[in-house]
């Protein structure tokens, strides 16, 4: 059957649909179970709450970041088959936004009040990045995946040992993570030049301490 094809203002609509759900929308459906869901809920002080909440909301933008890059690359990636395998990725990082989301939930807490900043930032960024042609665009997978593996190693470090829901989403995510970027350089991804590197991590730095409060 022949695919069918959107105009562009189509493709607008859709792309605004899309935003609205992530950043305000219900909790999308997951396609795994919680990682979280085989473990008791700890027992935690409130500035250990509070803290956890802080990192989970940050990983939840995180997540809201990663949602709106995969659309941005996916508008602008030229190859059908690079398209696919993004959507795949973005498909996965579906289940962490979800997970994310009902864990602050359970923390009695929120997301980041400047999701739709981020949203429409890494949308921005994704775009681009898939205008750069698809080696570009796949090595600037590969490397953010890699920052957030880093990053996620940094956030295990520092939960509460008790939280054990926590913890079983990010690990799975790091996992996912891990092979998110595998799978990018594995398609043609090229590496990055350092300087580009070096304002990913800055922006992700920004993003990651507003977050955390806000
Ligand atoms: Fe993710
Ligand atoms: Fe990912």
């Amino acid at each position: 059957m022949k695919a069918r094809e959107y105009s562009p203002f189509d493709q607008l609509l859709m792309q605004v649909d899309k935003a609205v759900r992530t950043v305000f929308g219900a909790p999308p459906i997951s396609e795994r179970a919680n990682p979280a869901e085989e473990f008791p809920e700890a027992a935690l002080a409130a500035n250990e709450q509070r803290q956890v909440a802080g990192l989970m909301r940050v990983d939840h933008a995180g997540e809201v970041s990663a949602q709106a890059l995969y659309q941005g690359q996916a508008l602008t990636a030229k190859l059908a088959e690079v398209r696919g395998k993004m959507e795949r990725a973005a498909l996965e990082e579906n289940d962490h936004l979800a997970w994310c989301n009902q864990r602050l939930a359970e923390l009695g807490s929120h997301t980041s009040v400047l999701n739709p900043v981020w949203y429409a930032g890494s949308f921005a960024i994704g775009a681009l990045a898939g205008l750069a042609g698809d080696k570009w665009s796949l090595g600037f997978v590969a490397e953010t995946e890699r920052q957030v593996v880093k990053h996620l190693e940094e956030h295990l470090e520092r939960l509460p040992v008790q939280d054990r829901k926590s913890r079983a989403i990010l690990e799975q995510m790091k996992e996912d993570e891990g092979r998110h970027a595998t799978a990018a350089l594995k398609a043609g991804g090229g590496e990055l030049p350092e300087p580009v590197r070096q304002l990913m991590r800055f922006t992700s730095k920004l993003m990651t301490t507003t977050a955390y409060y806000l």
